[in-house]
């Protein structure tokens, strides 16, 4: 039986004149892997950040396992079980990457760990734990041997890796990836499939993934959403979504050139 985790009823969000998403409607059911595809400027990332409450959008509503949690600030949300990462890169340059993914951890904790010399036994153990979390999140994504590095030394799809990493820290139940592949070579878009499957299995983690590489999507994706100019106009299976006329003519004449991959 499959229960619904997420469900987007009717949400719009305006900027002034423009249309971001206009009546966008779906569901995600837990433990999938669901996708948004969608030329650029479709809406995408604006869903995430309605989503996630980075805004507030003008209509419609989010219920995430049957809480509405359309009006939450970000923060709030967050502590529902929704972690994201962001469309461009946002690790702190002057942390390491174990620090990166410790910023993640913090925002969990309860007693303010990041609050100076004065710690008390259970923020120290607390500290503790973060840092044995943070390690054993790297070990499972085979990048242990990275923690001590800052992220300008590692490959850009290895700084995409430690945002992933950052937000599995938050031991989320949903995570939202911001085109988690962009400007990765084959082999990094390989490697980052196979850690998003792994952890879907592994810790029964759903994701709502935002992706341009549509062999990637169609690979990864029980469902896929399809969004243009603010409007869902597709949503299926990959099969199905991948012979549905409508996003063929939506494709047509982007800069993705995603017709012949969405026609094969
Ligand atoms: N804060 C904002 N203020 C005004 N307009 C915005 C804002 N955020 C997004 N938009 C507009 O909303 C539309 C959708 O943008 P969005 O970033 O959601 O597209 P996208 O599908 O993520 O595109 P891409 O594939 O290029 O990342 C665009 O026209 C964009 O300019
Ligand atoms: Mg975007």
């Amino acid at each position: 039986m499959t229960t619904v985790l997420l469900e987007v009823s009717s949400l719009q969000m305006k900027f002034q004149g423009l249309m971001a998403l206009d009546n966008v409607s779906f569901t995600m059911d837990a433990g999938s892997i669901t996708s948004v595809i969608g030329p650029n400027g479709a809406g995408k990332t604006t869903l995430f950040n309605c989503v996630t409450g980075m805004y507030r959008p003008t209509a419609g509503r989010v219920s995430f396992d049957g809480a509405d949690i359309t009006a939450l600030a970000a923060h709030k949300v967050s502590r529902h079980g929704i972690a994201r990462t962001f469309q461009n890169l946002a690790l702190f340059a002057g942390l390491t990457v174990r620090e990166n993914l410790l910023v993640g951890a913090y925002r969990q904790g309860s007693s303010g760990l990041l609050q100076g010399a004065f710690l008390s036994p259970r923020a120290r153990a607390e500290q503790r734990a973060a840092v044995a979390a943070a390690d054993e999140v790297l070990d499972f994504l085979g990048m242990l041997d990275t923690a001590d590095l800052l992220p300008g030394e590692l490959s850009y799809g290895k700084q995409k890796q430690v945002e992933f990493a950052r937000a599995l820290m938050q031991k989320a139940r949903l995570v939202l990836l911001d085109e988690p592949m962009a400007g990765m070579s084959g082999s990094e878009k390989i490697a980052m499939t196979e850690l998003i499957r792994r952890v879907q299995q592994r810790f029964g983690m759903s994701f709502l993934i935002v992706e341009h590489d549509i062999p990637v999507i169609m690979d990864i994706s029980d469902k896929i959403v399809v969004l243009d100019f603010g409007r869902k106009i597709s949503e299926g299976t990959p099969a199905q979504v991948q012979a549905d006329e409508v996003v063929i003519a939506a494709y047509l004449g982007t800069s993705h050139g995603a017709p012949a991959a969405l026609a094969a």
